[in-house]
């Protein structure tokens, strides 16, 4: 890119986006949002130049950072982590997979009803009946044996998040899935860069996702991946994110195959031209060269961001252990090492705190929260009536007890210390008003 035109794009950033002040009251403190500088904007502007713009060069080099950052041989970059977890799922129904090992309609997948909605979603769009197991309060994950007594003969899949990015005993799932010959797909959309046991949450899985919408880690504006080792899932999941289609040529490529005019497949007549031959029944999903640019330039930025959401987890921590009679504050397991989404609070049963009436205070006060997603999907508008078929495997007493009393505040590269401190100080403040008169 031409020195002039960089030089204003830089000049440009800090007009447009200069630093600003925390102040108390009138700030927001934000639950998420995103963190960029002027290399995100040159690297955009340099992809828009390119003339490009679908899928391309600086998506293929995003694909081959994120799959070595997670530490898993294969990428797929996709439009949102919606669509990587439809993909995801999607992808075990192919017919290119053994028949015993293919998902079918009336197939049942163990999942979490605190969940988010486009986790479950893609269970049911399938045919599928989703399972769902309780989770902990404090970990907000499920037991290793919950999802061993959800287990029937219809069994073939487990699909969970790793909630708010702190990991389930991923390593004791995975055992258990190999002992049942399970798939185990890996929401990882809200956990780049945690660990378990020393190794990236994401790597563990058949198949996992992440998502790049800007409260995540890293953002593209909109956008997601699908992750695998696996060289055959691999092919599937590009097949069905490219239309379904057989010819694994990349965008604006030809005759990768050297046989393109050379196939017969169905009952298509043979030589029918390799690139409009469907082997799925596909979508469009790809992401563009564009965003895969803004993403390259966040992944400069990675380790920077996941050191300041554990080290804003840790004050968090710190400063809030002192409301330990009104909250259950968040908790990982020993061997879990967190690239934290949110910070959650479950308020304590007993306090006289109301959830509804201490939201409406930290919102007047600017402090943005958040509940668990859906809370117990299953209780959800489009949940009722008959098109959403699943079984409860066991009383979703803890996922209701954090639908009625939970909720999150952020923990993100935006939030500073300053921030907490206002956050401990409103709480104090609200318990101080509220319960204790
Ligand atoms: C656990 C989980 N899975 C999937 C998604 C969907 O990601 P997207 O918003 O990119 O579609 C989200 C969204 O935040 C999420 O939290």
């Amino acid at each position: 890119m031409r020195d002039e035109l960089k030089k204003n794009i830089i000049q440009e950033f800090k007009e447009r986006f200069p630093e600003k002040k925390f102040i108390p009251g009138q700030s927001a403190v934000p639950i998420s949002g995103k963190v960029f500088d002027e290399q995100e904007l040159i690297l955009a502007i340099e992809a828009v130049l390119e003339g490009w713009w679908t899928e391309g060069e600086y998506s293929a080099r995003l694909e081959s950072e994120l799959a070595s950052y997670v530490g898993v041989n294969f990428c797929s970059l996709v439009n949102s982590g919606s669509s990587a977890n439809l993909l995801a799922l999607t992808a075990l129904t192919s017919k290119k997979l053994p028949e015993s090992k293919r998902l079918k309609p009336g197939d049942e997948v163990i999942t979490v009803a605190a969940g988010f909605p486009t986790t479950i979603n893609p269970i049911i769009q399938n045919g599928l009946i989703p399972v769902f197991v309780d989770v902990e309060i404090g970990s907000y994950n499920p037991s290793l044996e919950s999802i061993k007594k959800a287990f029937s003969e219809k069994t073939k899949a487990v699909f969970i998040a790793h909630t708010l990015g702190n990991p389930y005993e991923i390593d004791s799932v995975a055992k258990f899935c190999e002992e049942k010959k399970l798939w185990l797909i890996e929401d990882n959309c809200d956990a780049l860069g945690s660990e378990y046991k020393q190794k990236k949450t994401g790597s563990y899985g058949h198949i996992s996702t992440l998502s790049f919408y800007p409260a995540h880690h890293i953002t593209t504006a909109e956008g997601g991946a699908v992750l695998t080792n696996d060289a055959l899932l691999n092919k599937i999941i590009r097949s069905f994110r490219d239309w379904g289609r057989d010819c694994w040529c990349p965008t604006g490529k030809d005759d990768t195959c050297k046989n393109r005019f050379n196939w017969q497949l169905g009952n298509l007549p043979h030589g029918y031209d390799h690139k409009y031959i469907y082997s799925e029944m596909g979508y469009n999903l790809k992401m563009t060269d564009i965003q895969a640019a803004l993403g390259l330039a966040q992944m400069k930025k990675i380790n920077t961001f996941v050191s300041k959401r554990r080290e804003n987890f840790k004050f968090l921590s710190e400063q809030l252990s002192r409301f330990n009679n009104y909250f259950i504050l968040p908790r990982c397991l020993p061997s879990a090492n967190p690239s934290w989404f949110g910070f959650i609070l479950t308020i304590k049963e007993n306090t006289g705190i109301d959830r509804t009436k201490l939201l409406k205070y930290l919102n007047d006060k600017k402090i943005g929260t958040r509940l668990l997603f859906a809370g117990n999907i299953t209780k959800q508008p489009y949940f009722i009536g008959d098109n959403c078929g699943h079984r409860i495997a066991e009383a979703l007493q803890n996922t209701d007890f954090i639908m009625a009393n939970s909720f999150w505040i952020g923990v993100g590269p935006l939030i500073n210390r300053e921030m907490i401190d206002y956050i401990a100080d409103n709480l104090n403040d609200f318990i101080e008003l509220s319960v204790k008169i």
